[in-house]
């Protein structure tokens, strides 16, 4: 599977799925990660793993249309079969989002349906604020309506009375380095089947990850 990773920050799920990649646990090539921002640590991380990276800024486009038309082009020009958002800033529009039908993910800092529509850290602290005992992270399939495509995995983590929003990220974050690239694994194996926009793993792996098993 030909995986292009998108993203704005940081970069430690990129980080995590090219681990993955490398450690041979995730069966995908990643062709491309594109982002929308220069100063973005995951073009560091494209770098380290040799990946060819691409930066496409808003402010080089008329439009923000214009501007993905340009990432799609990128991504054909990289094989792409598949995209994994991965901190990824913007909503992406729906030229990109029709020509990948059900092979767009993205990961969320909250159990969705829950605390949708944020960028982190805004998610987690909606979750602090609602006084939620339990929260998590949630992969799904990126759809034209945000946050709202079908779930394909979700792990838990507690809140903690003494959280802060800074501490519950940090608790979330281990899960989806831990529950992303297994995801991704499930499409790259082809062992995903998608009926009523309910998403289901054929091998019947749990697509639960609860915080006994969380390490
Ligand atoms: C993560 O919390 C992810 O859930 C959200 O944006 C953050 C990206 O972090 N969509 P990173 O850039 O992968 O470190």
């Amino acid at each position: 599977m030909n995986l292009a990773i998108m993203a704005s920050g940081r970069g430690s799920n990129a980080e995590a799925i090219l681990q993955a990649v490398e450690q041979g646990t995730l069966t995908a090539r990643v062709t491309a990660l594109i982002c929308n921002r220069g100063d973005a640590g995951a073009l560091d991380v494209a770098y380290k793993h040799n990946v060819p990276s691409y930066v496409v800024p808003r402010g080089q486009f008329a439009s923000s249309q214009d501007q993905q038309e340009r990432m799609l082009e990128l991504l054909r020009d990289a094989n792409t079969e598949f995209i994994a958002l991965a901190g990824f800033n913007a909503i992406l529009r729906p030229s990109i989002i029709s020509e990948y039908p059900n092979r767009i993910l993205n990961i969320h800092p909250s159990l969705l349906p829950a605390f949708g529509g944020g960028i982190a850290p805004e998610p987690q602290a909606e979750a602090l604020r609602a006084g939620v005992k339990i929260s998590g992270c949630t992969v799904h399939l990126v759809t034209d309506i945000v946050d709202s495509g079908p779930i394909v995995a979700q792990a838990a983590v507690p809140v903690m009375a003494k959280d802060t929003v800074e501490s519950l990220s940090t608790r979330i974050l281990e899960q989806e380095h831990r529950i992303y690239p297994i995801a991704l694994q499930w499409f790259a194996s082809d062992h995903v089947h998608i009926t009523h926009g309910n998403v289901r793993v054929e091998s019947g792996v749990s697509q639960a990850v609860w915080p006994n098993n969380a390490r």
